[in-house]
């Protein structure tokens, strides 16, 4: 059996099963095995290539490097004897082609900066991939907005009615703060594309090693500069954990909207039967569990994200292995925060909006009354405080129509029929149809507004579409120029 190559100078003694799977990070290491292939390769690739390193033994340890990186790392490097996937790799590519050769990859580089390395190259993919999944979702929104700017629903403050809108308005409220959230982990994105190989355990290294060289071969924008800072900093991953709660945060807030939505007090909509499920007991059940999920997933995702938080708090610089504790709440939280925006999408594409039911709540519990008052200032010339007033009164005594209103400004003392107040403009301002074609102002409800909003959404989009395809090519492309380098260094070995 391969042993740990790390441990065996300074340490003696077996550690027990205890302890050993106490200290190992192999199951958060699955997610950066890849990266670590990547990584041993770029630097391989530099110690070559600056001299460090001589072309036999380069070449002997990049076959194996590149064996890893076609058929994947072999199970025996997750071992939990390993207290990583880092020591793992290593073991098993000295135990192959021995120590003389492969002894020499980790000349001038430390499992401090390789970790740092690995999970930035994995959670720039990770955030490409969130991206793709808001964008999605923001998509749907827009789509399903499209079709409803002529559907009348009450809108609501305090959960109570209050003023009438449109179903497109409400959904294209969710499409901006998705879009926003887009933007923040793509602003993200640029801070997590740094490389902090080179930086070794922390003050970087006295060979001639060149950093640039591995950050460019690696994909990354530039590299991080300080060495203490680069291995001891985990303020990118908190960064994307805060970007994920903030923006699971936001699809709770709808989660729970299509929760009430779908009750039979409300019947606003009826979700695709693949998002629910039943009873065990009562057979009539058809439950919205796969929102229910993702409302609390939101709370997992915070959990996460204060966890990464509390761990890196006051800690000294520079590395200390509670930077290894952190991981798992990344993965967590950038796996929860990517399937659930992917799967609110289907939800809410596969759902039957019932626009009239919708219709017939526009206008109860007096929502039309802001429009009310806004017309007795526009057409009797009061001050908004006093038309406030007596519409307020006429809600008190029950009924909103030309006579209470009267009846109520007189309480006011005010008269309303010498103002010139029709039957006619009274019932315009009840309907809330005119009360929502009024309000087009910019984000406002009317189809004009909204109109301008579905195009403003869509070109929001395309932008986040393009950037994420533009980003996603760069790593591609330095990825491949990585292995087509690899496999010219390991031609030599033949
Ligand atoms: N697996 C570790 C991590 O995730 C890296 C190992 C560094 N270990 C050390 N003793 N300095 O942070």
């Amino acid at each position: 059996m391969v042993h740990d190559v790390v441990r065996e100078g300074r340490l003696s003694g077996i550690r027990s099963g205890e302890v050993a799977a106490f200290l190992s990070s192999r199951d958060a290491d699955r997610w950066i095995a890849e990266a670590d292939v990547q990584v041993d390769i770029a630097h391989l690739l530099m110690l070559h290539r600056q001299g460090i390193i001589e072309q036999e033994p380069a070449a002997a340890v990049m076959e194996v490097l590149l064996r890893f990186s076609v058929e994947g790392v072999p199970d025996e490097a997750f071992d939990e004897q390993f207290e990583d996937i880092h020591a793992g790799i290593e073991s098993l590519l000295i135990a192959e082609v021995g120590i003389e050769q492969g002894g020499r990859l980790h000349i001038g580089r430390s499992r401090n900066d390789e970790v740092a390395t690995c999970l930035r190259l994995r959670l720039c993919e990770e955030l490409l991939k969130i991206g793709d999944a808001v964008n999605g979702l923001c998509e749907v929104l827009v789509s399903l907005a499209e079709e409803h700017t002529h559907s009348v629903m009450p809108g609501f403050t305090h959960l109570q009615h209050a003023q009438p809108t449109t179903l497109a308005h409400h959904l294209l409220s969710y499409a901006q703060a998705f879009n926003r959230d887009l933007e923040r982990l793509l602003s993200t994105y640029q801070r997590v594309n740094r490389s902090p190989l080179g930086a070794a355990a922390f003050a970087s290294t006295g060979y001639p090693i060149d950093r640039e060289f591995t950050a460019t071969m690696l994909g990354f924008s530039g590299v991080l500069e300080n060495s203490m800072d680069a291995v001891s900093t985990r303020d990118f991953a908190l960064e994307a954990l805060a970007d994920c709660a903030i923006l699971m945060v936001n699809a709770s807030r709808f989660c729970e909207e299509l929760i009430l939505w779908s009750s039979s007090l409300v019947r606003f909509v009826q979700l695709d039967d693949a998002y629910c499920s039943t009873s065990s007991i009562m057979p009539q059940k058809k439950n919205p569990d796969t929102l229910e999920i993702m409302r609390a997933r939101a709370g997992s995702v915070i959990g996460a994200s204060t966890a990464a938080l509390s761990i890196v708090k006051a800690l000294p610089m520079s590395y200390n292995r509670d930077l290894q504790q952190l991981t798992p709440h990344l993965w967590q939280g950038v796996g929860d925060a990517g399937a659930s925006i992917r799967i609110l999408a289907g939800a809410l594409s596969t759902a039957t909006f019932n626009t009239e039911r919708m219709e017939a709540e526009a206008g109860r519990g007096f929502s039309t009354a802001t429009e009310l008052a806004d017309m007795l200032v526009r057409e009797c010339g009061l001050p908004f405080r006093t038309a406030h007033h007596i519409v307020g009164r006429a809600v008190r005594s029950g009924s909103l129509t030309l006579a209470s209103l009267q009846k109520a400004a007189t309480s006011e003392s005010i008269d309303l029929s010498s103002l010139g107040l029709t039957e006619e403009q009274v019932r315009a301002a009840l309907d809330p149809v005119h009360g929502i074609e009024a309000r087009s102002v910019i984000g406002g409800p009317a189809v004009s507004a909204v109109s301008n909003a579905i195009d403003t959404l869509h070109q929001a989009i395309r932008a986040g579409r393009t950037a994420i395809a533009t980003e996603r090519y760069q790593r591609t492309t330095a990825i491949t120029t990585l292995i087509n380098e690899a496999r010219r260094l390991k031609t030599y070995h033949q």
